[in-house]
């Protein structure tokens, strides 16, 4: 069973340790997100990979400049930044661990894009904000830390006008937790409760898309990118696996939960699929739109 509430203590761990913050701040430049790397590129090339998969996210979202977009956990403000300036949107972001939204503002200040890029405490499961408010919407590695999906999809229908876009990007298994190999389940599922991923226990690669029509969605397009993806999973792995080996051995691993569950749970790699899904809250539904029933059987 899974608590129904903000556990803001268990996201500290995960993000406010110095080892995370280290990681976050001085290895991945600030992102907290993941990369996409195109066949035939160098999977070495990490940053240019993460910029890759903002730019899918931007040409998701497709929309004009000016538009106003809701980041729903925004981390440090990297993805705003790059949809502020690569697409010319006016993005509003909300996190809900009060040093990601300074170090955002300031991070934004700095850049001179606090005029187009704001960032405040915000839970996206209960957002403050207006009914149809923004053109789009989306969430960037950060449903899986959803304490109830179905809510914070509600909410994020909520708070987007008639016609506006839905963009989701983020890891999730492949099958219901129940439907794995026991070995694999008790890898996986020990990480999933460490690092507050309690939303990949809710949803997975089959039953997103239904999530989303319950909503209010109309699905356009639930992408397994999985193969965009692996480039960087395979890098990180190759690039961690010795420093995780030694912290392991004289450091206290409590303290670097995201190295480890980064090297350890590539071992259950082949029941971890990351997807895009694209979904628009009706009446502007396109006539090509997808049915969930059409993109995978449900559960
Ligand atoms: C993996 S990080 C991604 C951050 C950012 N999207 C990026 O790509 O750099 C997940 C973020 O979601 C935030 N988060 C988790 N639960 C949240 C919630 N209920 N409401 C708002 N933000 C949340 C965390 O604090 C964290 O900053």
């Amino acid at each position: 069973m899974i608590a129904q509430e903000l556990d803001l203590a268990g996201l500290r761990r995960v993000y406010g340790r110095a080892g995370s913050r280290l990681f976050y701040t001085r290895v991945a430049r600030n992102a907290r997100h993941w990369g996409w790397t195109e066949p035939g590129q160098s999977k070495w090339r990490l940053w240019r990979a993460q910029r890759q998969l903002e730019d899918v996210l931007g040409r998701r979202l497709a929309l004009p400049p000016g538009a106003e977009v809701l980041d729903a956990g925004a981390g440090a403000g990297v993805v705003a930044r790059a949809m502020a300036v690569r697409f010319g949107l006016a993005v509003t972001g909300v996190d809900v661990l009060d040093f990601h939204v300074d170090e955002a503002n300031r991070l934004s200040a700095r850049a001179g894009l606090s005029d187009r890029t704001t960032f405040s405490w915000g839970d996206y499961h209960r957002l403050p904000f207006r009914d149809d408010t923004f053109d789009g919407a989306y969430s960037m590695e950060t449903l899986v830390h959803s304490y109830d999906p179905p809510r914070a999809l509600a909410e994020l229908h909520r708070v987007l006008r008639p016609g506006g876009r839905l963009v989701l990007l983020g890891p999730m298994s492949t099958v219901p937790l129940d439907e794995m190999t026991p070995d694999a389940r008790a890898l996986l599922e020990p990480y999933l409760d460490a690092m507050v991923m309690t939303g990949a226990k809710v949803y997975h690669a089959r039953n997103l898309p239904h999530l989303l029509a319950e909503a209010g969605f109309a699905v356009e397009e639930a992408l397994d990118a999985t193969p965009y993806y692996t480039p960087t999973t395979e890098a990180v792995h190759a690039y961690f696996r010795l420093p995780w080996a030694v912290l392991r051995r004289f450091g206290d691993p409590a303290r670097w939960l995201n190295l480890r569950s980064t090297v350890e749970m590539y071992a259950v790699r082949e029941y971890v699929a990351w997807y895009v899904h694209t979904a628009v809250k009706p009446d502007a539904v396109r006539p090509d739109a997808v049915t969930p029933a059409a993109v995978e059987p449900p559960r």
